[in-house]
């Protein structure tokens, strides 16, 4: 696959809503070029999904919560599918087990594809029928199953990274060309004492997490105009970060030990340097790029270490309302995260998501939608935190300002990164 092949616009200014459907669901399957049949049937831990359940899920999500209600006379591809490919939908019936999703060989990959051709069909033909009626009651769902196969498009690739680590093998997804290293001096972008407005406004698309756009008040604080490299992460290993319990919340340190953690996920030392496993194989760390799959607990321990603290969501999205949403995501094909540029704010989305010190909560206000498709966000705002950016994984077209992404603090197969804060 080339670099042009993941850059289709998804929802580029003009395009219609049949337009953008076919876009998403054809960058889906762009991503899988690289695969072999094999390559889809595994899951590598409990938190990875096989590519195929990836390929099955989004249809099934369309299949339930916008054609059952929404095309007249629609039947089900095969009624035994909605088992298996339900995620986490209780409202919505039955499920399989997420750990046993690596063991189901039927349907086969094949079988999954026609899966979605057949869902396919039957979406076009309600596009047919929505033209371009945003005030048709389906317009707000088959938007919300677009960003939905978009976010599966992130995971589908950090899934088979971990996948492709776990094998002795060690494949390479596919051959990429790193960014040319680029040395970044360290500088704060400053946010000012006061009362904010955040939150989602307008018009575009956003998740119901993102709002009601609402007050907050801030203290003076400032926010790295850069994420934190793999230099700077090795120092804090070759300091002894890992072995010292005064750095760590005492759930960390308990991470620590019983994973083992010594660096974060896919590095490895060889000589004395340090390598890590890339979507492209195996490589030297470069030491300017910044450092990623790194859990909450790491963050937090490394920010610790620095003397600093983490960004909360709030400072994050007040410093980034004065930027575009630009940077390197997976339309880039770089599949890595690579060094910012030589000075100013940088890598605010696109290469790594950033973690912050905001426990994933309800804005005020905030009421999930009814029924099962209101279990999409609102259930998981318990024991996690919010990820402010996106990563080079995720689709340009998906990224926003107001986007709250969220993991649970030992959570590491994710391009997750860290930008300091520090209060003023
Ligand atoms: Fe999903």
């Amino acid at each position: 696959m080339t670099p042009a092949t993941l850059a289709r616009p998804a929802h580029s200014p003009g395009a219609t809503l049949a337009d953008r459907f076919r876009a998403v669901r054809a960058a889906t399957e762009a991503l899988c070029s690289p695969l072999a049949t094999e390559d889809y049937v595994v899951s590598s831990m409990s938190d990875v999904s096989p590519t195929k359940w990836h390929l099955a899920h989004t249809s099934w999500f369309f299949e339930t919560f916008l054609l059952a209600p929404h095309l007249a006379r629609y039947e089900t591809v095969n009624p035994r599918y909605a088992f298996l490919f339900n995620s986490y939908y209780v409202q919505a019936g039955e499920r399989h087990c997420r750990a046993q999703r690596g063991l189901v060989t039927r349907p086969t990959v094949a079988e999954v594809y026609e899966y979605r051709r057949r869902v396919d069909e039957a979406v076009l033909s309600l596009c047919n029928e929505i033209g371009d009626d945003a005030a048709h009651p389906a317009w707000s769902t088959l938007e919300l199953g677009l960003h939905h196969e978009q976010q599966h498009q992130e995971l589908l690739l950090t899934d088979i990274k971990h996948v492709f680590w776990t094998n002795p093998m060690r494949p390479a997804y596919r051959a990429t060309a790193p960014a040319a290293p680029v040395a970044s001096l360290q500088g704060w972008h400053d946010i000012p004492e006061g009362v904010y407005t955040i939150g989602h406004e307008g018009q575009g698309f956003s998740f119901d997490n993102e709002g009601p756009r609402h007050k907050t008040y801030l203290n003076g604080s400032a926010l790295a105009h850069r994420l934190v490299t793999n230099a700077e992460f090795a120092a804090f290993i070759a300091d002894g970060g890992y072995r010292q319990p005064a750095l760590w919340l005492s759930l960390g340190w308990s991470a620590v030990q019983d994973g083992k953690w010594r660096a974060p996920l896919y590095w490895e030392q060889h000589d004395g340097a340090w390598h890590e496993f890339t979507l492209a194989g195996g490589a030297p760390i470069v030491p300017d790029a910044p450092v990623t799959h790194v859990s909450f607990f790491e963050a937090d321990a490394f920010a610790r270490w620095a003397g600093m603290r983490l960004p909360l969501e709030t400072e994050w999205e007040v410093a980034a309302r004065d930027f575009p949403v630009d940077g390197r995501f997976v339309d880039a094909g770089l599949c890595h995260p690579s060094s910012g540029g030589a000075s100013g704010m940088q890598q605010l989305y696109g290469d790594a998501w950033q973690w912050t010190g905001s426990a994933y909560v309800a804005y005020p206000g905030y009421r999930p939608s009814p029924g099962a498709i209101g279990e999409y966000n609102g259930k998981w705002m318990c024991d996690q935190w919010v990820l402010r950016g996106a990563s080079c994984a995720t689709p340009r077209s998906h990224a926003r300002l107001t986007y709250r992404n969220f993991f649970p603090s030992d959570a590491r197969w994710q391009f997750t990164g860290i930008r300091l804060a520090k209060d003023v």
